[in-house]
């Protein structure tokens, strides 16, 4: 398939790269968008068949359930039943931005977006091409991220043309994605709403607009299963394995010097801050670690930035919970093969 590239202009409603990109959707084709999060790889959500093209493209398992995106709140009521009072409020609150709220379907959307469960997952994007996309197409877009089931999610275009091309049927080119992790998915079924992945709006976010906000306890303990079905697979995976380093900078300095006087060509993900105390060449900067923003929005490009050929391991630098810092770890532990911990 030859995929289409477009760099639309900054007059996105007549730029004609919007028009072509939605007819390819209303077409049933699959088409790669920019949000403030990370790409989309967007199909009409009220069709089976552009739907599976998803899937076919990703290489995704189809018990994945993906997430619509919707340019107006009426285009979620023509998609749920019952939305409650407290999911209105957080629309208001929230939207557009990166919260993806779990509400009843009522089976309007094609069978396939969500893999077979009563509930669907709904958010409205922060990005002006998203948004015009929407709007010009007229139909209710699933989406998940861009990329090639368990590779890094992609942040810019050209790690949607690294991953999809020939694979889709065109990629509009936003430049770099803001935030950087994808959207918070929150389940609003239950009396308390439920975080289920961590992601750009914080829990600390929410509970300025909602007093009581779970956490998925799957996010905290290991052993048991998480009710976000995408969360139980493999994740975000760069080429080399990821080791993650607990302990402070002097630790990680010795974790390195050890594995280098062992043979191997290591890699190293890490804040200007710890760069600054290392003596070594292969460096990946996350930003500023008192700048957790800055880390999410770097992230995945950091994790994409190590080839096989460069390295045979990459360490990477954690960093605290708190605020989006919950993303980031949720993100970076999926994502890796071993931590080392300072004992
Ligand atoms: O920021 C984002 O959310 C990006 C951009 C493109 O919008 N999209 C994204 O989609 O990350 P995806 O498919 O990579 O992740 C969707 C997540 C998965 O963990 C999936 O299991 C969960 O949302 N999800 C979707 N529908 C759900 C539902 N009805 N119930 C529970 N979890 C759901
Ligand atoms: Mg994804």
């Amino acid at each position: 398939m030859q995929t289409r590239f477009w760099k639309p202009s900054q007059l996105l409603e007549t730029d004609p790269s919007i028009e072509e990109a939605a007819q390819l959707l209303k077409d049933r084709h699959v088409v790669a968008f920019p949000t403030e999060t990370v790409y989309g790889l967007g199909a009409d959500a009220t069709n089976e068949e552009a739907v599976q093209k998803i899937f076919e493209a990703k290489g995704r398992p189809s018990d994945n359930p993906l997430i619509v995106h919707v340019a107006d709140i009426h285009q979620v009521e023509e998609l749920t039943q019952n939305i409650p009072d407290r999911a209105y409020r957080l629309m208001e609150a929230f939207w557009p931005g990166p919260l993806t709220l779990v509400l009843e379907s009522n089976g309007s959307a094609a069978k396939n977006v969500t893999a077979g469960l009563s509930t669907i997952g709904i958010r409205m994007p922060d990005h002006p091409l998203a948004l015009a996309l929407l709007r010009a197409s007229g139909k209710p877009l699933a989406a998940p991220s861009a990329n090639r089931s368990g590779r890094p999610s992609p942040t810019d275009a050209a790690h949607v043309w690294q991953d999809l091309e020939g694979r889709v049927a065109g990629i509009l080119d936003g430049g770099a994605t803001g935030v950087g992790v994808e959207s918070t998915v929150l389940d609003c079924t239950s009396d308390t709403p439920v975080i289920l992945r961590p992601g750009g709006v914080t829990k600390e976010d929410l509970e300025k607009i909602l007093p009581n906000v779970d956490v998925d306890s799957a996010l905290k303990d290991k052993q048991k299963q998480p009710r976000s079905p995408g969360m139980k697979y493999t994740h975000y995976a760069p080429e080399a394995p990821l080791w993650l380093v607990k302990g402070d900078d002097e630790f990680f300095n010795e974790q390195l010097i050890q594995l280098k006087e062992e043979g191997h060509r290591v890699g190293v993900i890490v804040s200007m801050e710890l760069a600054e105390k290392l003596n070594h060449d292969l460096v990946s900067l996350c930003g500023s670690r008192d700048r957790l923003n800055e880390v999410a929005g770097r992230l995945y490009a950091a994790l994409r930035e190590f080839k096989k050929a460069d390295v045979d391991v990459i360490l990477c630098e954690t960093f605290p919970q708190t605020g989006v810092g919950a993303a980031i770890m949720n993100r970076l532990t999926k994502a890796s093969v071993n931590i080392l911990t300072q004992g």
